[in-house]
This record gives C-alpha cells, structure tokens and sequence, in this order.
C-alpha cells in the first residue's frame, strides 16, 4: 500500500475524530478513553492536542493516497522537572481494513525516531491490556519491555482488565549507578 506518515495537525482534527470513535467502539478493552465519551465531543476539541507540539504532545498519522487517515499514534511528554525525560506513547491505533500490512510497525519506529530527537528524552512508557497479544508484540518488537503489571487498570461493561507497563529506554539514557 502507498502510505506516508506525517504529523497530525489541527486540520486533521475531523479526520482524527473519525478514526478515534471508530477505533474506541471497536476495541474497547484496548483504550482507556471511551467511546461514550469520545462521540460526545465536537471534532473541534481535538484540535488543541493536535497542534501542540511545542508543549510536548504530538501525534503522527500514516495516510493512504488519497490522503485518507489510516492510523495513528501520539506521544506525550511529562512535564515536571524530573519527569522530563520521559513520554507516554498512547493511542496507537489503525483501521481494520489497513490492518496487518506493518503500517503500526511504521508509526511506532517515526514515534521513536520523533521522541529520539527532543532533546533530553531518555524514555518511552506505554501501557497496553494484557491479553491484546498483537499490539504487545508490536512494542516488544520495537524493543519495549514489560516491567510490571497493573491489575483491574480498566474496567470495561463491569470487567476487570490489567495494563502491562512497558518501557523503551532512549540510547541517551545515563542510569544511576546501582
Ligand atoms: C494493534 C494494531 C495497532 C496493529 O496495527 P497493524 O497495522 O495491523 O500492525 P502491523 O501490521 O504493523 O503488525 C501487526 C501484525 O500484522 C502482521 N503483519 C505485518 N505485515 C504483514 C503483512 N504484510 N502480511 C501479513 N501480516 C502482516 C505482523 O506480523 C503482526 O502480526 P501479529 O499480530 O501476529 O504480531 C491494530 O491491530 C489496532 O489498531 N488494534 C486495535 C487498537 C489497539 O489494540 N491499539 C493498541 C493499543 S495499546
């Protein structure tokens, strides 16, 4: 498939919307948000996070084409002093038509090459349900590890789900002696 993958901005704001509640209905075990919530609001309200980069949010986006948004990845920075070494990689997403042709795998590599060039970022978090084997995989592939395991993290139509912890340290990373 000719895909390209570049930054979200405001602009994409209906497009990311569109995607996002479709994906929040889809597979709701696998997102924190929900899709009650998410359909709620106006395209309009995502269009901040979109064109925020300076603040140390950012989303990428891999197209088809035609220029329609296939799937989507964000990275947040901490902001606290001491945790600004670090940024949460979150809503990892891709519709199911465009599935299983490495179009995450692309996403996750340009988050991480993105995360490697801001200065001072040492560390890439996420968390992923445990039992969403595919999307696991996908992290350790890229050379995410788990560290630990949060029990009932989520609870989706009264069900209990644990988050597995993963972490990619940065090459820049200086840990303290032990
Ligand atoms: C998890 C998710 C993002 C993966 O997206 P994707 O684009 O299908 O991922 P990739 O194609 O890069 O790789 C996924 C799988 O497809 C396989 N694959 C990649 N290219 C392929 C190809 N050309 N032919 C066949 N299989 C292929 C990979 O080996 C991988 O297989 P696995 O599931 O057995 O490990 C997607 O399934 C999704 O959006 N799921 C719902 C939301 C979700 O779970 N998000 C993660 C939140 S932490």
């Amino acid at each position: 498939m000719n895909t390209h993958i570049r930054p979200l901005t405001p602009s994409d704001a209906p497009a990311y919307k569109a995607l996002r509640d479709d994906m929040l209905r889809r597979a709701p075990t696998a997102f924190t948000s929900d899709h009650e919530s998410s359909v709620a609001l106006a395209a309009s309200e995502f269009a901040p996070r979109l064109g925020a980069p300076a603040s140390g949010l950012f989303f990428l986006g891999a197209f088809d084409a035609a220029g329609q948004l296939l799937g989507c990845v964000g990275c947040e920075r901490a902001q606290r002093r001491k945790e600004r070494h670090r940024a949460t990689v979150l809503g990892m997403m891709v519709a199911p038509a465009a599935q299983r042709q490495g179009l995450a795998r692309q996403l996750l590599a340009a988050c991480i090459a993105a995360a490697e060039r801001l200065p001072g970022l040492r560390q890439l978090d996420l968390t992923v349900t445990a039992g969403n084997d595919s999307a696991q995989r996908l992290y350790e592939e890229a050379g995410f590890r788990a560290w630990g395991r949060h029990p009932n993290a989520i609870v989706v139509d009264g069900v209990g789900y644990d988050k597995v912890h993963m972490l990619l340290p940065l090459p820049t990373l200086i840990r303290a002696a032990p």
